[in-house]
C-alpha cells in the first residue's frame, strides 16, 4: 500500500498589533487577546512621556513578554511628535475651549500612524488600543488607522471584556503571573507626553473641589513660589521657536526646558470641564509649561507682525483646528488645507518675545521683530507725530455713511 504523507496542519493564529503603555490595562489586553486566540505584538511609543523615568525600558518589554506578547517594538518618536505634529499646533496657536492645548489629543494619530505602519510591516491585519468607551482616545485612534488603512480591523477590548474594575484586572494579572506593580495606589488617571500631561478622575470629579496639589505632577505650587519673577526669552522663526535667552536649542530640548523652567514658577496649569467628542463633559485638570509660555509668546508675536485682517481672521482658523486636533481629524483633508493657511501666515512670524513668569502666571512684557508692523512715529502721541490726523474726518464719514438713515 502506498504511504500517505502525513498531513501539514498549520494553525494560522491572528496577528494584532496593540498600543502599549506597559500599565494594567494593557497588560491584561495582551494576555486576553492571546486567549482569544491572537498573536500579539506590542507597540510603544515614546512621545516623551518619560519612559525609563521610573523603570527601565527592559522592564516594559517583560511584562509584555510575561503577559505574552511575541514581540514588543519601542520607538521613540518624539522628534517627529515635535515637528510634525507640536510645531503645526503651535503656528496655529491650537487649544481646545480656551484651555487645553491638546497635548494628548496630538500624540493619538502619531501613535496610530505606527501602529498601522507595524501592521503593515508584520502582515498583521487587525490592530488594538486600551481606551475606554467613553473618551475621546478610542475616537482618534481609530478615525486616524482608518484613515490610514480603511482595510484594517480595530479592537478596543477595554469596552467589551469582562472586568468590571481594576481590583478584577489586578486579580487577572496575578492569575497569568503578569508583573504588575500594583503598590502604588492610582488615584487619578494619567497621560503624560513632551507636550503636557492630562490628569482625570478620583477626587477630580468633584466639581466643587479645588484640585489637590498631588494632583500635580511637573508644576509647583504657584502660591508657594519664590516672591520674585523669572523673565525669559523666546526667538521664533517663520513661527518655529528656536532660541531660549539667545542659545539656540533643538526642538525637543527646548520644550523640555521650558517644562522645567515654567514648572518652577508654577505655569502651565489648567483646570477644565470639557465638551468630550461623545457627548460627556467631563473635568480634566492638565499641565502644560512647555506649551503655555510657547503658545502666549508665539500669539504675541503673531500681534505684532500679523495685519488686523489676517490677525482676525486666523482666530477663526484657530478655533477649527483645535476641534479638528480634539475630535481625532488630524487626517483630515481640512486639517492639512488649514495647514496651508497656518504655514502662509507665518511668514513674518519671527522675532523674539520677552515674558515674565510669576507665581503661575506667563505674561509678555517685551516683544521685537523685524518684521514689526508697530510703527511708532503713527501711533505717538508725541511731537514726532506723522500721522494726519486731518485725513481722520474723511475716513469717518465714510466709513460711517451706510449706517445714517
Ligand atoms: N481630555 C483629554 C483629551 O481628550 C485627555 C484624555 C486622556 N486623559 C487622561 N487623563 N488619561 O484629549
Amino acid at each position: 500500500m502506498e504511504s500517505v504523507p502525513p498531513m501539514k496542519v498549520e494553525i494560522i493564529m491572528k496577528k494584532v498589533v496593540l498600543a502599549y503603555s506597559g500599565g494594567l490595562d494593557t497588560s491584561c489586553i495582551v494576555r486576553w487577546l492571546k486567549e482569544k486566540g491572537y498573536q500579539v505584538i506590542c507597540f510603544v511609543a515614546d512621545l516623551g512621556q518619560g519612559l525609563g523615568r521610573g523603570e527601565d525600558l527592559s522592564a516594559i518589554e517583560a511584562r509584555a513578554l510575561a503577559a505574552g506578547a511575541t514581540k514588543i517594538y519601542i520607538k521613540d518618536l518624539q522628534d517627529e511628535f515635535v515637528e510634525d505634529f507640536i510645531v503645526p499646533a503651535l503656528k496655529a496657536n491650537a487649544i481646545y475651549e480656551g484651555k487645553y492645548l491638546l497635548a494628548t489629543a496630538l500624540g493619538r494619530p502619531l501613535i496610530a500612524k505606527y501602529l498601522v505602519e507595524i501592521a503593515h510591516k508584520e502582515k498583521a491585519d487587525t490592530v488594538a488600543h486600551g481606551c475606554t468607551g467613553k473618551g475621546n482616545d478610542q475616537v482618534r485612534f481609530e478615525v486616524t488607522a482608518g484613515i490610514l488603512d480603511p482595510e484594517l480591523e480595530i479592537l478596543a477590548p477595554v469596552r467589551t471584556w469582562e472586568f468590571k474594575s481594576r481590583e478584577e484586572e489586578i486579580e487577572y494579572a496575578k492569575v497569568h503571573n503578569i508583573p504588575i506593580d500594583v503598590t502604588k495606589k492610582k488615584p487619578y488617571s494619567i497621560d503624560r507626553n513632551i507636550w503636557g500631561i492630562s490628569i482625570e478622575s478620583g477626587v477630580l470629579e468633584n466639581l466643587e473641589q479645588e484640585p489637590p496639589e498631588d494632583a500635580y505632577l511637573i508644576t509647583k505650587n504657584p502660591t508657594a513660589q519664590a516672591s520674585y519673577p523669572k523673565y525669559i526669552e523666546v526667538y521664533f522663526e517663520k513661527g518655529i521657536p528656536k532660541k531660549i535667552d539667545g542659545k539656540t536649542y533643538k526642538l525637543k530640548n527646548l520644550i523640555s526646558h521650558l517644562n522645567e523652567v515654567g514648572g518652577l514658577y508654577g505655569v502651565g496649569r489648567s483646570d477644565l470641564v470639557e465638551n468630550r467628542l461623545v457627548g460627556i463633559k467631563s473635568r480634566e485638570i492638565y499641565e502644560a509649561p512647555a506649551a503655555t509660555i510657547l503658545y502666549s509668546a508665539h500669539k504675541e508675536l503673531e500681534s505684532l507682525v500679523l495685519d488686523r485682517e489676517l490677525s482676525h481672521f486666523k482666530e477663526i482658523i484657530s478655533l477649527k483646528y483645535s476641534e479638528l486636533v480634539y475630535y481625532g481629524l488630524w487626517y483630515s483633508p481640512l486639517k492639512a488645507s488649514l495647514d496651508g493657511f497656518v504655514n502662509q501666515s507665518q511668514k513674518y512670524v519671527t522675532g523674539s518675545i520677552k515674558l515674565k513668569l510669576f507665581k503661575g502666571s506667563c505674561v509678555a512684557v517685551g516683544r521685537k521683530s523685524p518684521h514689526s508692523l508697530y510703527k511708532k512715529e503713527l501711533s505717538t502721541y508725541g511731537k514726532e507725530d506723522k500721522f494726519d490726523q486731518k485725513l481722520a474726518e474723511g475716513f469717518i464719514k465714510i466709513w460711517g455713511m451706510p449706517y445714517k438713515r
